[in-house]
């Protein structure tokens, strides 16, 4: 038994291995009850191995059958064959081919990592470290290979054999088999490594390249599903041509397929031409599928297209790097959507996501640098903090060098990177080189885990007619970093006059400000800006320039002006925002909001919602106020989510029953009846009409609920019906028992609508929820083996159900502790994620929070947990 010191990676250590592995031949002989895979790794010493270097491979649950070295089986004191380690004792110092064979139980891998099978169909999930599931092997992101894949299996199991790169032969291989060879010529990492053997259905396109070259594109999926795949293969030829146009890259085999299966344990991945996706990001169809979801696969599909590039192309020199190709990759999938949709909606949904989950993860106990320098267990980094911040830090760069110097630099990276395995370091370099300035200190984002505090406090000196803003920045203390460096923060802004229109200023001194953006770099800085004919007021960190937290002496009066006039649409937004955050803080503290405060909002809302100048999409966001998770966060300590949730829904009614004939007016003026389509203007008006009825809902408007099971009945998709339904359900209406039952006789056959039907139980904030979900689970017919169905229900409790989950009687820690102790032994990535919906229990009030210490501590002192649910319980009670 090894202790956790020693499972403990340092970044610090990192050396490149002795041996290089050249090529590698693959044999899959894949069958109803095994598989067994014959490799052949092609390896080289590095120059400078010294004679005697034992090579080390990986392994994880293997057993060897058999191992030879160039044709010739070893001695069995010339190896140690463990099931997760294979060494060879004194290789020969020169380039040779070790062949070793091993043999897989797919059906039993419940995990899903390495080759699985998933409704019948053999696939794999190499990152970051399943391929040492299939075969021996050097996993590591640094060792470059050229692979060449031949499967065989039975013709009538697995009509259709997939690989990486080129079909390069198939054929009959007798007694009912076939065989399939697949070659990739581009060298890499193993965890692109993927396979497929199953009996699937596809669509097919073909894509001509910017240069002219075809490409064949399919879709595989079920049969029958087929056509529900025709969004994803829209979104990826749009992604396609998007990519040439933007960054100048071009696909570059001649095949791109895509495999969509039912079981899998993340969103998809992006295995060099073959990307195997969890099907919920890939069917749509308007009946069974929301506007979330047509944007999610959109974004999904695009972001592991961008992959080919960032990522396979070039690649990570180690798991430390993991935000080198992700932080990268989610910028760039969030600029597609930004050209292909709504800029300023876009960001705002963005922010939304990064505040409820970067935030919360960087401010407790899991928070960890965008490039941690350790691990334990890398499956555990596959983060908020390395995906969105990550891809808030390349955004920073990009605004700080503007969008030519930015593209100067993604050029010098693919110029002087293409075909390597990289860093953070050679990343920055490049940057800093194409723009001729010195990136160290923006580096520190990368290394400094915590939400940094922005706070700023202006000051108008009529006489002189100067105006100041003194900034001042703070990361607070994050497990492993007890003090912080000043970051380089850029903050967008404008000043706005009286008359509402933009202010100019005659000089301006104190730090570094350039166009309209005041470049941060000290702990503390004073802007002075001379010739200033009025007091402005501040528009400040413009499109969220930088991801902190900012808190400003502005009034009540500044942020509605600013919801009214600021030409920035995100700060519009967030003024609103930030006008209800204040009041539902001061409310839940003890203070209770002024009747006159509460008016000057609703006031603002209603004009926000008459406004013909703005979009729909863009009135559906405004029109609330920050969620419940937005205030806790901002509360910090002793926070008790019970009194949370009733400050907020009395807010709201306090500010929107006031509206109701305004509302319903708008909602009936919203016209239903349109067929549907997935543009974002289509999407803006369900959104903004599906907002009206939430809020009225919400605000116990007269005839709410029955207009909800109006809607919910009458729904032409399913957009409208499950916003229907989740509204009623929330708010647990009278009718709300009635239409989840109905809605489950109705979809509960569609495993993806099930789903929706499951999230909508689990968030329900009322006694008996956890009733109700016990019921679910105890079903004998409820998968336990099956991700998106366990994270719809218990992903949604411990993360969506702040009420429940931390009920003062422990009942929903205990609950989630149970859970994950049972499905760690089935799936442990999974079981891991829903536990770190206790990442929030240090900032309960005392009672709850010793309640979730108890549960907690009682899990671990069970024993027997996974790596990666143990790790992710150590650091939440370090
Ligand atoms: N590289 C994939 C993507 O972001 C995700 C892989 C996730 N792996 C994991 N172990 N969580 O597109
Ligand atoms: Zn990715």
């Amino acid at each position: 038994m090894r202790t956790d010191a020693e499972h403990t990676i340092y970044l610090k250590d990192y050396a490149p291995s002795p041996y290089r592995i050249v090529s590698v031949d693959l044999d899959f002989r894949i069958l109803a009850e095994n598989t067994t895979v014959t490799t052949q790794l092609t390896i080289e010493p590095r120059d400078d191995t010294a004679p005697g270097t034992p090579l080390v491979l990986d392994g994880d649950e293997l057993s060897l059958t058999s191992i030879a070295i160039d044709g010739a089986p070893l001695v069995l004191s010339a190896y140690l064959a463990e099931p997760n380690s294979l060494t060879v004792f004194e290789p020969p110092l020169r380039r040779f081919v070790l062949e070793t064979e091993v043999v897989l139980q797919p059906e039993n891998n419940t995990p899903l990592m390495g080759l699985y099978r998933s409704s019948g169909t053999w696939c794999t999930q190499c990152e970051p470290e399943g391929f040492r599931r299939i075969t021996y092997y050097m996993d590591r992101p640094d060792i470059l290979a050229t692979f060449n894949v031949r499967m065989t299996a039975p013709r009538d199991l697995a009509p259709v054999l997939l690989a990486n790169g080129n079909l390069v032969d198939r054929g009959d291989a007798g007694d009912g088999m076939h065989f399939a060879v697949w070659q990739d010529p581009f060298p890499k990492p193993s965890y692109l490594f993927a396979l497929v053997a199953g009996d699937l259905g596809a669509i097919t396109d073909t894509f001509t390249t910017a240069s002219g070259r075809k490409v064949d594109l399919a879709i595989y999926c079920t049969h029958g599903k087929e056509d529900q795949c025709y969004w994803a293969m829209d979104s990826l030829k749009r992604s396609m041509a998007w990519d040439e146009k933007r960054f100048g890259l071009e696909y570059d085999l001649d095949i791109f397929n895509i495999v969509a299966v039912s079981d899998f344990n993340f969103g998809a991945m992006e295995n060099k031409g073959l990307n195997i996706f969890n099907d919920k990001l890939v069917f749509a169809h308007p009946d069974t599928a929301t506007d979330g979801d047509y944007e999610g696969i959109e974004r999904v599909i695009a972001h592991e297209y961008f992959h080919n590039w960032t990522g396979n192309r070039i690649t990570c020199r180690d798991w430390f790097q993991l935000c080198l190709k992700e932080g990268l990759t989610v910028y760039r999938d969030q600029e597609f959507t930004s050209d292909e949709r709504s800029r300023a909606v876009k960001r705002i949904g963005d922010v939304v996501g990064l505040r409820g989950a970067q935030f919360a993860e960087d401010g407790g106990p899991l928070a960890h640098p965008a490039r941690p320098d350790e691990y334990r267990e890398i499956n555990n980094f596959y983060t908020a903090t390395v995906y969105e911040k990550g891809a808030e830090i390349v955004r920073m760069l990009a605004t700080l060098l503007g969008e030519a110097g930015f593209r100067k630099g993604m050029d010098l990276y693919f110029e002087r990177h293409d075909g390597e395995a990289t860093t953070i370091e050679a990343f920055l370099n490049v940057f800093g080189e194409a723009n001729g300035t010195n990136l160290d200190q923006f580096k520190t984002w990368y290394l400094q885990a915590g939400t940094p505090r922005l706070t700023v406090e202006d000051n108008y000196d009529a006489a002189n007619q100067t105006y100041t803003l003194k900034l001042k920045q703070e990361t607070l203390p994050t497990p492993g970093q007890p003090t912080k460096a000043a970051l380089v923060v850029p903050i967008k802004f404008g000043l706005i006059g009286p008359n509402g229109s933009p202010m100019e200023w005659s000089g301006v001194s104190g730090a570094e400000v350039r166009d309209e953006m005041i470049v941060l770099n000290t702990d503390a800085a004073e802007v002075t800006f001379t010739g200033v004919a009025n007091r402005p007021v501040p528009s400040l960190l413009r499109e969220f320039s930088a991801p902190v937290n900012m808190t400003t002496n502005l009034t009540q009066d500044d942020q509605l002006f600013l919801a009214r006039h600021d030409n920035d649409p995100f700060n519009r937004w967030q003024a609103l925002q930030d006008v209800g955050m204040a009041l539902a803080l001061s409310a839940t503290k003890g203070t209770p909001w002024s009747d006159n405060a509460v008016a000057a909002l609703s006031e603002a809302m209603a004009d926000t919602l008459a406004s013909d100048t703005l979009d729909d999409a863009f009135k559906a966001l405004s029109l609330t106020i920050p969620a419940e998770y937005q205030i806790a966060q901002n509360l910090g300590s002793d926070v008790d989510p019970v009194r949370v949730h009733e400050v907020r829904s009395e807010l709201l009614k306090a500010i929107f029953a006031p509206l109701a004939i305004q509302l319903l007016q708008a909602y009936r003026g919203l016209a239903s009846d349109q067929p549907y389509a997935p543009d974002a203007k289509s999407n803006g008006h369900r959104a903004l009409r599906n907002r009206l009825l939430g809020l009225l809902v919400a605000s116990d408007a007269p005839g709410a609920a029955n207009l909800a099971a109006e809607q919910y009945e009458t729904a032409r998709n399913m957009t409208d019906r499950l916003a229907a339904l989740g509204a009623s359900a929330y708010a647990w209406t009278e009718k709300a028992p009635v239409l989840l039952a109905d809605f489950k006789i109705r979809f509960g056959g569609d495993p993806l609508v099930l789903d929706k039907w499951l999230a909508v139980t689990a968030a329900v904030p009322e006694d008996g929820v956890i009733e109700r979900i016990r019921t679910i689970l105890a079903d004998p017919t409820f998968p336990k083996t099956n991700p998106n169905r366990l994270r719809s229900l218990m992903g949604v409790f411990a993360m969506s159900n702040p009420t429940q989950f931390t009920r003062a009687d422990g009942a929903g820690f205990r609950f989630v502790a149970e859970f994950v102790a049972e499905i760690d032994k089935i799936n442990p990535q999974v079981a891991a994620r829903v536990l770190t919906g206790f990442r929030i229990w240090p900032m309960l009030e005392p009672k709850r929070r010793e309640a979730a210490k108890s549960v907690l501590t009682t899990l671990q002192s069970g024993g027997s947990l996974s790596r990666n649910t143990a790790d992710i319980l150590t650091r939440m009670l370090a």
